[in-house]
Protein backbone atom coordinates (compact mmCIF):
# COMPACT_ATOMS: atom_id res chain seq x y z
CA UNK A 1 0.00 0.00 0.00
CA UNK A 2 1.01 3.63 -0.92
CA UNK A 3 3.63 4.13 -4.01
CA UNK A 4 5.54 6.97 -2.80
CA UNK A 5 9.37 6.08 -2.74
CA UNK A 6 9.08 2.76 -0.72
CA UNK A 7 6.22 1.20 -2.47
CA UNK A 8 7.85 2.37 -6.12
CA UNK A 9 11.24 0.14 -5.18
CA UNK A 10 9.41 -2.71 -3.92
CA UNK A 11 6.35 -2.63 -6.82
CA UNK A 12 9.71 -2.17 -9.44
CA UNK A 13 11.72 -4.79 -7.62
CA UNK A 14 9.28 -7.45 -6.98
CA UNK A 15 7.74 -7.33 -10.70
CA UNK A 16 10.85 -7.87 -12.37
CA UNK A 17 11.39 -10.61 -9.85
CA UNK A 18 8.16 -12.18 -11.03
CA UNK A 19 6.00 -11.32 -8.77
CA UNK A 20 2.78 -9.91 -9.64
CA UNK A 21 1.94 -6.92 -7.85
CA UNK A 22 -1.06 -4.79 -6.98
CA UNK A 23 -0.02 -1.24 -5.88
CA UNK A 24 -3.00 0.36 -4.15
CA UNK A 25 -2.78 4.44 -3.44
CA UNK A 26 -5.46 6.14 -1.80
CA UNK A 27 -4.71 9.28 -3.96
CA UNK A 28 -5.39 10.28 -7.52
CA UNK A 29 -3.47 9.08 -10.55
CA UNK A 30 -2.46 12.87 -11.60
CA UNK A 31 -2.55 11.92 -15.46
CA UNK A 32 -5.04 13.48 -16.47
CA UNK A 33 -5.52 17.39 -16.92
CA UNK A 34 -7.63 20.09 -15.54
CA UNK A 35 -10.14 22.36 -17.38
CA UNK A 36 -6.76 24.96 -17.80
CA UNK A 37 -5.08 22.17 -19.86
CA UNK A 38 -2.79 21.47 -17.11
CA UNK A 39 -2.10 18.55 -14.67
CA UNK A 40 -1.27 20.57 -11.47
CA UNK A 41 -1.92 23.82 -10.08
CA UNK A 42 0.64 26.92 -9.44
CA UNK A 43 2.09 27.44 -6.10
CA UNK A 44 1.18 30.68 -6.00
CA UNK A 45 -2.68 30.29 -7.36
CA UNK A 46 -3.77 26.90 -5.16
CA UNK A 47 -7.31 25.66 -6.27
CA UNK A 48 -9.02 22.46 -5.97
CA UNK A 49 -6.62 20.59 -7.07
CA UNK A 50 -3.71 21.77 -4.34
CA UNK A 51 -5.38 20.32 -1.08
CA UNK A 52 -5.84 16.56 0.21
CA UNK A 53 -10.18 17.05 1.51
CA UNK A 54 -9.70 20.10 3.03
CA UNK A 55 -12.45 23.34 1.64
CA UNK A 56 -9.46 26.27 2.73
CA UNK A 57 -5.66 26.19 1.93
CA UNK A 58 -3.15 25.80 4.79
CA UNK A 59 -0.20 27.08 2.94
CA UNK A 60 3.04 26.18 4.66
CA UNK A 61 4.05 29.78 4.20
CA UNK A 62 0.35 31.34 5.51
CA UNK A 63 0.62 35.23 5.23
CA UNK A 64 3.08 37.52 3.06
CA UNK A 65 3.75 41.06 4.28
CA UNK A 66 1.27 40.72 6.72
CA UNK A 67 -1.26 39.65 4.51
CA UNK A 68 -2.99 36.07 5.40
CA UNK A 69 -2.90 33.65 2.06
CA UNK A 70 -5.30 31.18 2.75
CA UNK A 71 -8.59 30.59 0.65
CA UNK A 72 -11.66 28.89 0.35
CA UNK A 73 -11.49 25.73 -1.99
CA UNK A 74 -13.95 23.06 -3.20
CA UNK A 75 -13.09 19.68 -1.02
CA UNK A 76 -11.46 17.18 -3.31
CA UNK A 77 -8.94 14.79 -3.41
CA UNK A 78 -6.03 16.83 -3.74
CA UNK A 79 -2.09 16.64 -4.06
CA UNK A 80 -0.85 18.03 -0.41
CA UNK A 81 -2.18 17.20 2.36
CA UNK A 82 -1.77 19.12 5.54
CA UNK A 83 -2.56 16.37 8.00
CA UNK A 84 -3.10 17.88 11.51
CA UNK A 85 -1.91 16.24 14.97
CA UNK A 86 -2.05 17.97 18.00
CA UNK A 87 1.70 19.88 17.73
CA UNK A 88 2.39 19.94 14.35
CA UNK A 89 1.35 19.46 10.74
CA UNK A 90 2.76 17.20 9.07
CA UNK A 91 2.85 17.52 4.74
CA UNK A 92 2.39 14.69 2.45
CA UNK A 93 2.07 14.07 -0.85
CA UNK A 94 -1.22 12.01 -2.38
CA UNK A 95 -0.93 10.56 -5.35
CA UNK A 96 0.29 7.82 -7.35
CA UNK A 97 3.87 8.84 -7.00
CA UNK A 98 3.30 10.09 -3.15
CA UNK A 99 5.84 13.20 -1.39
CA UNK A 100 7.62 12.52 -5.39
CA UNK A 101 4.49 14.86 -6.62
CA UNK A 102 5.28 17.43 -4.00
CA UNK A 103 8.49 17.65 -3.05
CA UNK A 104 11.08 20.05 -4.14
CA UNK A 105 12.97 16.98 -5.87
CA UNK A 106 16.54 17.66 -3.31
CA UNK A 107 17.95 14.24 -3.78
CA UNK A 108 20.66 14.44 -1.13
CA UNK A 109 23.16 11.49 0.65
CA UNK A 110 23.79 12.17 3.66
CA UNK A 111 27.24 12.20 4.64
CA UNK A 112 28.79 8.90 5.49
CA UNK A 113 30.21 10.01 8.68
CA UNK A 114 26.97 11.08 9.79
CA UNK A 115 25.52 7.42 8.95
CA UNK A 116 25.84 5.21 11.59
CA UNK A 117 23.71 7.69 13.97
CA UNK A 118 20.83 7.48 11.75
CA UNK A 119 20.42 3.95 10.95
CA UNK A 120 22.60 2.28 13.55
CA UNK A 121 21.48 -1.05 12.09
CA UNK A 122 22.50 -1.08 8.99
CA UNK A 123 25.74 -1.60 7.25
CA UNK A 124 27.35 1.96 5.95
CA UNK A 125 29.48 0.26 3.71
CA UNK A 126 27.07 -1.44 1.81
CA UNK A 127 24.80 0.95 1.48
CA UNK A 128 27.81 4.09 0.17
CA UNK A 129 29.19 1.38 -2.32
CA UNK A 130 26.11 -0.12 -3.66
CA UNK A 131 22.31 1.27 -2.65
CA UNK A 132 22.80 4.69 -2.24
CA UNK A 133 24.16 4.51 -5.98
CA UNK A 134 21.67 2.30 -7.58
CA UNK A 135 18.64 4.53 -5.44
CA UNK A 136 20.12 7.62 -6.77
CA UNK A 137 20.47 5.73 -10.52
CA UNK A 138 16.71 4.61 -10.06
CA UNK A 139 15.44 7.99 -9.33
CA UNK A 140 17.63 10.03 -11.72
CA UNK A 141 19.37 11.87 -9.67
CA UNK A 142 22.08 14.68 -11.34
CA UNK A 143 23.75 17.57 -10.86
CA UNK A 144 23.47 21.22 -11.90
CA UNK A 145 25.72 22.74 -14.68
CA UNK A 146 27.55 24.68 -12.49
CA UNK A 147 28.65 27.21 -15.47
CA UNK A 148 25.10 27.67 -15.99
CA UNK A 149 23.74 27.95 -12.42
CA UNK A 150 26.60 31.13 -12.21
CA UNK A 151 24.73 32.83 -14.38
CA UNK A 152 21.16 31.78 -14.37
CA UNK A 153 18.24 34.70 -13.50
CA UNK A 154 16.70 32.31 -11.69
CA UNK A 155 19.33 31.15 -9.11
CA UNK A 156 20.53 34.65 -8.32
CA UNK A 157 18.60 33.97 -4.63
CA UNK A 158 20.96 30.94 -4.02
CA UNK A 159 24.42 33.19 -5.45
CA UNK A 160 22.93 35.24 -2.84
CA UNK A 161 22.84 32.63 -0.09
CA UNK A 162 25.95 31.47 -1.08
CA UNK A 163 27.60 34.89 -0.61
CA UNK A 164 25.96 35.40 2.69
CA UNK A 165 26.81 31.90 3.89
CA UNK A 166 30.61 31.93 3.04
CA UNK A 167 31.08 35.74 4.21
CA UNK A 168 29.90 34.15 7.52
CA UNK A 169 32.41 30.93 6.92
CA UNK A 170 29.71 28.33 6.82
CA UNK A 171 30.30 25.37 4.14
CA UNK A 172 27.96 25.68 1.16
CA UNK A 173 27.01 22.75 -0.49
CA UNK A 174 25.58 21.98 -3.81
CA UNK A 175 23.29 19.21 -3.98
CA UNK A 176 21.53 17.09 -6.32
CA UNK A 177 18.27 17.04 -7.35
CA UNK A 178 15.72 15.07 -9.65
CA UNK A 179 15.04 17.84 -12.11
CA UNK A 180 15.87 17.77 -15.54
CA UNK A 181 18.21 20.61 -16.09
CA UNK A 182 17.96 20.13 -19.76
CA UNK A 183 14.72 21.35 -19.42
CA UNK A 184 15.19 23.93 -17.13
CA UNK A 185 17.31 25.88 -19.52
CA UNK A 186 15.13 25.15 -22.09
CA UNK A 187 12.79 26.86 -19.73
CA UNK A 188 14.95 29.65 -18.79
CA UNK A 189 14.95 30.17 -22.92
CA UNK A 190 11.92 30.51 -23.30
CA UNK A 191 11.85 27.51 -25.90
CA UNK A 192 9.41 24.92 -23.89
CA UNK A 193 6.26 25.55 -21.19
CA UNK A 194 7.98 26.34 -17.86
CA UNK A 195 7.15 24.32 -14.30
CA UNK A 196 10.23 25.25 -12.09
CA UNK A 197 10.25 28.47 -13.55
CA UNK A 198 7.06 29.37 -13.19
CA UNK A 199 7.38 28.43 -9.40
CA UNK A 200 5.68 24.76 -9.74
CA UNK A 201 6.62 22.75 -6.39
CA UNK A 202 4.26 21.80 -3.64
CA UNK A 203 1.18 21.28 -5.67
CA UNK A 204 3.06 19.55 -8.05
CA UNK A 205 5.21 19.97 -11.67
CA UNK A 206 3.71 19.93 -15.37
CA UNK A 207 7.00 19.25 -16.68
CA UNK A 208 10.76 18.59 -15.81
CA UNK A 209 10.72 17.09 -12.28
CA UNK A 210 11.44 13.15 -12.43
CA UNK A 211 9.02 12.53 -10.26
CA UNK A 212 8.91 8.26 -9.39
CA UNK A 213 5.74 8.37 -12.17
CA UNK A 214 8.75 9.27 -14.88
CA UNK A 215 11.51 6.79 -13.00
CA UNK A 216 10.35 3.67 -10.96
CA UNK A 217 7.10 3.12 -11.17
CA UNK A 218 7.64 3.72 -15.57
CA UNK A 219 9.56 1.04 -15.37
CA UNK A 220 7.05 -1.05 -12.67
CA UNK A 221 4.74 -0.33 -15.16
CA UNK A 222 6.47 -2.02 -18.04
CA UNK A 223 6.99 -5.27 -16.61
CA UNK A 224 3.23 -5.93 -16.95
CA UNK A 225 3.26 -7.07 -13.76
CA UNK A 226 2.21 -4.25 -11.39
CA UNK A 227 -1.82 -3.13 -11.46
CA UNK A 228 -2.03 -0.24 -9.44
CA UNK A 229 -5.32 0.94 -8.08
CA UNK A 230 -5.50 4.94 -7.37
CA UNK A 231 -8.30 6.17 -5.28
CA UNK A 232 -7.90 3.00 -2.90
CA UNK A 233 -7.40 3.28 0.56
CA UNK A 234 -5.75 0.03 2.54
CA UNK A 235 -8.28 -0.05 6.10
CA UNK A 236 -7.27 -3.29 7.76
CA UNK A 237 -4.83 -5.89 7.07
CA UNK A 238 -5.73 -9.21 9.02
CA UNK A 239 -4.04 -12.85 8.19
CA UNK A 240 -6.48 -15.03 6.50
CA UNK A 241 -7.87 -18.34 7.33
CA UNK A 242 -5.75 -19.95 4.61
CA UNK A 243 -2.26 -18.25 4.52
CA UNK A 244 -2.00 -15.26 3.93
CA UNK A 245 -3.42 -11.93 4.86
CA UNK A 246 -7.17 -10.72 4.05
CA UNK A 247 -7.05 -6.95 2.98
CA UNK A 248 -9.52 -3.94 3.12
CA UNK A 249 -9.83 -1.82 0.65
CA UNK A 250 -12.25 1.14 0.21
CA UNK A 251 -12.42 2.82 -3.06
CA UNK A 252 -13.11 6.73 -2.93
CA UNK A 253 -14.30 9.51 -4.83
CA UNK A 254 -13.00 12.59 -5.36
CA UNK A 255 -14.97 14.28 -2.50
CA UNK A 256 -13.40 11.52 -0.22
CA UNK A 257 -16.71 9.22 -0.31
CA UNK A 258 -16.30 5.67 0.10
CA UNK A 259 -18.28 4.35 -2.62
CA UNK A 260 -16.79 0.77 -2.77
CA UNK A 261 -15.41 -1.70 -0.51
CA UNK A 262 -13.55 -4.35 -1.40
CA UNK A 263 -11.86 -7.14 0.35
CA UNK A 264 -8.70 -9.41 -1.20
CA UNK A 265 -6.39 -11.83 -0.37
CA UNK A 266 -2.59 -11.42 -0.65
CA UNK A 267 0.53 -13.45 0.00
CA UNK A 268 2.41 -10.73 1.46
CA UNK A 269 1.52 -7.30 2.53
CA UNK A 270 3.94 -3.80 2.40
CA UNK A 271 3.19 -1.12 3.95
CA UNK A 272 4.63 1.87 2.27
CA UNK A 273 2.06 4.45 3.32
CA UNK A 274 4.67 6.91 4.55
CA UNK A 275 5.99 7.41 7.94
CA UNK A 276 2.42 8.88 9.12
CA UNK A 277 -0.13 6.18 7.03
CA UNK A 278 2.46 3.69 7.98
CA UNK A 279 2.67 4.36 11.72
CA UNK A 280 -0.94 5.37 12.19
CA UNK A 281 -2.49 2.18 10.22
CA UNK A 282 -0.14 -0.42 12.34
CA UNK A 283 -1.03 1.47 15.79
CA UNK A 284 -4.31 0.90 14.94
CA UNK A 285 -4.79 -2.71 13.85
CA UNK A 286 -2.69 -3.26 16.87
CA UNK A 287 -4.17 -1.60 18.99
CA UNK A 288 -7.78 -2.89 17.50
CA UNK A 289 -6.83 -6.38 17.60
CA UNK A 290 -6.65 -6.90 13.70
CA UNK A 291 -2.69 -7.32 14.13
CA UNK A 292 -2.40 -8.15 18.13
CA UNK A 293 0.59 -10.11 17.92
CA UNK A 294 2.81 -6.98 16.40
CA UNK A 295 5.61 -5.63 18.83
CA UNK A 296 5.32 -2.41 20.88
CA UNK A 297 7.40 -0.86 19.22
CA UNK A 298 5.03 0.14 16.57
CA UNK A 299 3.97 3.91 16.23
CA UNK A 300 7.07 4.55 18.31
CA UNK A 301 10.36 6.93 17.44
CA UNK A 302 8.83 9.03 15.37
CA UNK A 303 10.44 12.67 13.92
CA UNK A 304 10.09 15.95 12.44
CA UNK A 305 13.63 15.68 10.88
CA UNK A 306 13.96 18.94 12.52
CA UNK A 307 12.43 21.28 10.10
CA UNK A 308 12.14 24.37 10.66
CA UNK A 309 11.68 27.14 8.41
CA UNK A 310 12.56 31.13 8.35
CA UNK A 311 13.17 34.30 5.94
CA UNK A 312 15.93 36.66 5.93
CA UNK A 313 15.41 40.71 5.22
CA UNK A 314 17.80 41.57 2.69
CA UNK A 315 19.33 44.65 2.04
CA UNK A 316 18.12 46.28 -1.47
CA UNK A 317 21.93 45.75 -3.03
CA UNK A 318 21.07 41.93 -2.50
CA UNK A 319 17.85 41.52 -4.64
CA UNK A 320 16.95 37.87 -4.38
CA UNK A 321 15.55 37.85 -7.76
CA UNK A 322 11.25 37.71 -8.90
CA UNK A 323 12.36 34.95 -11.08
CA UNK A 324 13.13 31.90 -8.93
CA UNK A 325 13.72 28.04 -10.01
CA UNK A 326 11.52 26.19 -7.51
CA UNK A 327 13.94 23.71 -7.61
CA UNK A 328 16.69 24.38 -4.64
CA UNK A 329 20.40 23.43 -4.99
CA UNK A 330 22.51 24.19 -2.27
CA UNK A 331 21.97 24.21 1.32
CA UNK A 332 24.53 25.45 4.02
CA UNK A 333 25.94 22.91 6.04
CA UNK A 334 26.63 23.77 9.97
CA UNK A 335 26.07 19.81 11.19
CA UNK A 336 28.89 19.60 12.94
CA UNK A 337 28.91 22.49 15.25
CA UNK A 338 25.37 23.44 15.59
CA UNK A 339 23.49 20.66 14.29
CA UNK A 340 21.92 22.36 11.16
CA UNK A 341 21.79 21.89 7.87
CA UNK A 342 19.96 24.66 6.12
CA UNK A 343 18.31 24.40 2.46
CA UNK A 344 18.42 27.73 0.44
CA UNK A 345 15.09 27.49 -0.58
CA UNK A 346 13.45 29.29 -2.94
CA UNK A 347 10.28 32.27 -2.35
CA UNK A 348 8.60 32.03 -5.90
CA UNK A 349 6.37 34.82 -5.28
CA UNK A 350 7.06 36.65 -9.30
CA UNK A 351 8.20 39.74 -7.55
CA UNK A 352 11.07 41.11 -5.94
CA UNK A 353 10.97 40.27 -2.32
CA UNK A 354 14.34 40.91 -1.03
CA UNK A 355 13.90 37.97 0.83
CA UNK A 356 15.95 34.66 1.43
CA UNK A 357 14.20 31.87 2.40
CA UNK A 358 15.24 28.42 4.34
CA UNK A 359 14.09 25.60 5.08
CA UNK A 360 16.33 24.08 8.19
CA UNK A 361 17.28 20.25 9.31
CA UNK A 362 18.21 19.99 12.46
CA UNK A 363 19.48 17.89 14.84
CA UNK A 364 17.04 17.18 17.94
CA UNK A 365 16.13 14.29 20.38
CA UNK A 366 12.91 14.83 20.75
CA UNK A 367 10.59 11.60 19.51
CA UNK A 368 6.90 11.36 18.86
CA UNK A 369 4.68 7.90 19.02
CA UNK A 370 1.12 7.22 17.39
CA UNK A 371 -1.22 6.43 20.17
CA UNK A 372 -4.62 4.59 19.48
CA UNK A 373 -7.38 7.44 20.77
CA UNK A 374 -10.35 4.36 21.71
CA UNK A 375 -12.45 7.42 22.65
CA UNK A 376 -12.16 9.53 19.37
CA UNK A 377 -11.77 6.23 17.27
CA UNK A 378 -8.45 7.44 16.01
CA UNK A 379 -4.59 7.99 15.81
CA UNK A 380 -2.95 10.75 17.80
CA UNK A 381 0.69 12.00 17.61
CA UNK A 382 1.72 12.81 21.31
CA UNK A 383 4.36 15.59 19.13
CA UNK A 384 4.71 19.22 21.38
CA UNK A 385 4.83 22.03 19.65
CA UNK A 386 7.95 23.86 22.16
CA UNK A 387 10.30 20.87 21.21
CA UNK A 388 10.42 22.61 17.97
CA UNK A 389 12.79 25.22 20.12
CA UNK A 390 16.01 22.94 19.65
CA UNK A 391 15.48 22.82 16.24
CA UNK A 392 15.50 27.02 16.35
CA UNK A 393 18.29 27.04 18.50
CA UNK A 394 20.31 24.68 15.98
CA UNK A 395 18.90 26.69 13.00
CA UNK A 396 20.12 29.96 14.55
CA UNK A 397 24.06 28.78 14.95
CA UNK A 398 23.59 30.04 11.79
CA UNK A 399 21.61 32.82 10.68
CA UNK A 400 21.97 34.80 13.38
CA UNK A 401 25.36 34.89 12.62
CA UNK A 402 24.75 35.76 9.00
CA UNK A 403 21.99 38.57 10.44
CA UNK A 404 24.97 39.89 12.56
CA UNK A 405 27.61 39.71 9.69
CA UNK A 406 25.27 41.89 7.11
CA UNK A 407 23.46 43.54 9.33
CA UNK A 408 20.30 41.79 8.75
CA UNK A 409 17.40 40.63 10.33
CA UNK A 410 14.67 37.71 9.95
CA UNK A 411 11.44 38.39 8.45
CA UNK A 412 8.33 38.38 10.58
CA UNK A 413 5.82 38.53 8.24
CA UNK A 414 5.76 34.73 6.84
CA UNK A 415 4.79 32.16 9.53
CA UNK A 416 1.93 34.93 11.36
CA UNK A 417 1.93 38.54 12.46
CA UNK A 418 5.71 39.30 13.86
CA UNK A 419 7.08 35.40 14.06
CA UNK A 420 9.89 34.54 12.67
CA UNK A 421 10.04 30.95 12.29
CA UNK A 422 8.16 28.34 10.93
CA UNK A 423 7.59 26.28 13.63
CA UNK A 424 4.53 24.32 13.31
CA UNK A 425 5.07 21.59 10.68
CA UNK A 426 6.98 19.07 9.11
CA UNK A 427 7.71 17.96 5.50
CA UNK A 428 10.04 15.08 6.56
CA UNK A 429 8.14 12.59 8.61
CA UNK A 430 10.19 9.61 9.80
CA UNK A 431 9.38 6.93 11.72
CA UNK A 432 6.90 4.91 13.41
CA UNK A 433 7.84 1.15 12.65
CA UNK A 434 11.35 1.68 13.20
CA UNK A 435 14.07 -0.97 11.60
CA UNK A 436 15.40 -3.31 13.90
CA UNK A 437 12.36 -1.67 16.62
CA UNK A 438 9.01 -2.67 14.99
CA UNK A 439 10.59 -4.86 12.24
CA UNK A 440 13.80 -6.66 12.02
CA UNK A 441 17.05 -5.26 10.35
CA UNK A 442 15.38 -5.67 6.82
CA UNK A 443 11.63 -4.31 7.51
CA UNK A 444 9.84 -7.50 8.71
CA UNK A 445 7.56 -6.93 10.66
CA UNK A 446 8.05 -8.77 13.94
CA UNK A 447 4.82 -11.03 15.00
CA UNK A 448 3.61 -11.47 11.43
CA UNK A 449 5.28 -13.74 8.38
CA UNK A 450 4.49 -11.89 5.34
CA UNK A 451 4.05 -8.38 6.64
CA UNK A 452 6.71 -5.15 5.77
CA UNK A 453 7.29 -2.23 6.56
CA UNK A 454 9.33 -0.46 2.86
CA UNK A 455 9.43 3.26 3.44
CA UNK A 456 10.07 6.41 5.80
CA UNK A 457 8.39 5.00 8.62
CA UNK A 458 11.62 2.87 9.42
CA UNK A 459 13.98 5.77 9.76
CA UNK A 460 13.91 6.91 13.33
CA UNK A 461 13.17 10.79 13.14
CA UNK A 462 16.01 11.68 11.33
CA UNK A 463 18.71 11.70 7.99
CA UNK A 464 19.98 14.14 8.43
CA UNK A 465 19.80 15.73 5.19
CA UNK A 466 16.41 15.87 2.69
CA UNK A 467 15.37 12.22 2.94
CA UNK A 468 13.63 10.66 0.08
CA UNK A 469 17.23 9.30 -1.46
CA UNK A 470 17.41 7.92 2.02
CA UNK A 471 14.43 6.14 2.43
CA UNK A 472 14.65 4.72 -1.35
CA UNK A 473 18.16 3.03 -0.37
CA UNK A 474 17.01 1.34 2.34
CA UNK A 475 14.14 0.40 0.11
CA UNK A 476 16.57 -1.22 -1.91
CA UNK A 477 18.51 -2.61 0.37
CA UNK A 478 15.78 -4.44 2.25
CA UNK A 479 14.14 -5.50 -0.63
CA UNK A 480 16.99 -7.45 -1.89
CA UNK A 481 17.05 -9.29 0.83
CA UNK A 482 13.18 -10.02 0.95
CA UNK A 483 13.32 -11.68 -2.47
CA UNK A 484 16.49 -13.72 -2.24
CA UNK A 485 15.60 -14.83 0.81
CA UNK A 486 11.51 -14.77 1.27
CA UNK A 487 10.25 -15.21 -1.70
P1 LIG B 1 5.28 8.84 0.62
O1 LIG B 1 4.61 9.81 1.52
O2 LIG B 1 6.09 9.36 -0.49
O3 LIG B 1 4.18 7.86 -0.01
C1 LIG B 1 3.17 7.28 0.75
C2 LIG B 1 1.95 7.07 -0.15
O4 LIG B 1 1.02 6.22 0.52
C3 LIG B 1 1.19 8.35 -0.46
O5 LIG B 1 1.04 8.48 -1.85
C4 LIG B 1 -0.15 8.17 0.25
O6 LIG B 1 -1.23 8.80 -0.43
C5 LIG B 1 -0.30 6.67 0.28
N1 LIG B 1 -1.14 6.16 1.37
C6 LIG B 1 -1.15 6.57 2.66
N2 LIG B 1 -2.03 5.84 3.37
C7 LIG B 1 -2.59 4.93 2.52
C8 LIG B 1 -3.56 3.91 2.66
N3 LIG B 1 -4.13 3.64 3.85
N4 LIG B 1 -3.91 3.21 1.56
C9 LIG B 1 -3.34 3.46 0.36
N5 LIG B 1 -2.41 4.42 0.17
C10 LIG B 1 -2.03 5.15 1.23
N6 LIG B 1 12.41 15.08 0.51
C11 LIG B 1 13.62 15.16 -0.10
O7 LIG B 1 14.46 14.26 0.04
N7 LIG B 1 13.90 16.26 -0.88
C12 LIG B 1 13.03 17.29 -1.05
O8 LIG B 1 13.32 18.24 -1.78
C13 LIG B 1 11.78 17.21 -0.36
N8 LIG B 1 10.86 18.23 -0.45
C14 LIG B 1 9.60 18.07 0.10
C15 LIG B 1 8.64 19.06 -0.08
C16 LIG B 1 7.34 18.87 0.40
C17 LIG B 1 6.31 19.94 0.21
C18 LIG B 1 7.01 17.66 1.06
C19 LIG B 1 5.60 17.42 1.57
C20 LIG B 1 7.96 16.68 1.24
C21 LIG B 1 9.26 16.88 0.78
N9 LIG B 1 10.23 15.90 0.94
C22 LIG B 1 11.48 16.04 0.37
C23 LIG B 1 9.95 14.66 1.70
C24 LIG B 1 9.73 13.43 0.82
O9 LIG B 1 8.82 13.70 -0.21
C25 LIG B 1 9.22 12.28 1.71
O10 LIG B 1 10.22 12.03 2.69
C26 LIG B 1 8.95 11.01 0.93
O11 LIG B 1 7.96 11.21 -0.06
C27 LIG B 1 8.50 9.88 1.85
O12 LIG B 1 8.49 8.68 1.11
P2 LIG B 1 7.66 7.41 1.57
O13 LIG B 1 7.86 6.34 0.59
O14 LIG B 1 7.97 7.14 3.00
O15 LIG B 1 6.12 7.88 1.58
Amino acid sequence: MGSGYGGSVAALRLAEAGVDVHLVEMGMAWDTPGSDGKIFANTTRPDYRSFWLRTRTKQPLSQFLGFPLDKDVPRYTGILDAEDFAGITVYQGRGVGGGSLVNGGMAVTPRCDVFPSLLPTVDPAEMYATYYPRANAGLGVTDVDRAWWESADCYRYARVGRKHAERSGFPFVFVPNVYDWDYMKQEAAGAVPRSALEGEVIYGNNHGKKSLQKTYLARAAATGRVAVSPLHKVTTVTPASGGGYTVVIERIDTTGATVETKTVTADRVFFAAGSVGTGKLLTRLKATGALPALNDRVGKNWGDNGNVMCGRANHMWDPTGKLQSAMPTAGIDNWDAGGAFAEVAPLPTGIETYASFYLSITRTPHRAEFRWNAAAGRVDLSWDRAWKQTSIDAARTIFDKINAKEGTIYRTDLFGAYKIWGDHLTYHPLGGAVLGEATDNHGRLHGYDGLYVIDGALIPGSTSVNPFVTITALAERNIEKVIATDL
